[in-house]
């Protein structure tokens, strides 16, 4: 059963450094103890499950589709993420997600290492998610895909240059 979200907010601090590790799939295979205390889970209860446990549910799916597509592609990838914990409440942070290889070159593992989101960057990235959302609920992907590649634009930017983009946000 879906958790039901609340507006309970936890917080992350600017210290906090909140990791996880993926398997091709994205079941979790490693996260810190930060990781489990904001999610509200035990390792028993996450471990070996996919990340999208703490999906929350106004996180656009354009993100995500836009994360797998670099990860699969090789590529990094910084973005904006709204999870949520096991009590209903979210937390907002600032992911990169990377690929790390074998010294062979072969897979290893997806590496996400989170951040506190700057105060500035919730102000614009809390309307753009929502209008995301909207436009997904009612044109899918393909429409919110048009927004999300709009702001980019407006923002001085293009979809290569996404990560400069989002980090530029965050420090603005
Ligand atoms: C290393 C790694 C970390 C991830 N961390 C999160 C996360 O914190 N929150 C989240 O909602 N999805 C995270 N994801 C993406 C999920 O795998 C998933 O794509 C997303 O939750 C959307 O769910 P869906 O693909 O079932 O729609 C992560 C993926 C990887 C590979």
């Amino acid at each position: 059963m879906a958790i039901q979200p609340t507006n309970i907010e936890h917080p992350v601090t600017s210290v906090d450094i909140i990791v996880s590790k993926g398997n091709e799939a994205g079941d979790v295979t490693y996260a810190n103890p930060i990781f489990f205390k904001l999610a509200g889970y035990t390792p028993g209860e996450l471990l070996d499950r996919p990340h999208s446990i703490i999906r929350h549910p106004d996180m656009p799916k354009i993100i995500f589709k836009f994360l797998w597509d670099r990860l699969k592609n090789g590529q990094d990838v910084f973005a904006f993420v709204k999870n949520i914990s096991k009590d209903g409440g979210f937390y907002w942070v600032l992911a990169h997600v990377r690929v790390a290889n074998n010294p062979d070159g072969s897979f290893r593992n997806y590496v996400s290492t989170r951040r506190a989101m700057s105060a500035n960057a919730r102000k614009v990235i809390e309307p753009l998610y929502n209008q995301l959302k909207e436009a997904e609920n009612i044109g899918g992907m393909s429409a919110s895909f048009e927004i999300l590649e709009a702001f980019i634009k407006e923002s001085g930017g293009s979809f290569d240059t996404f990560n400069d983009t989002m980090k530029k946000i965050q420090n603005s």
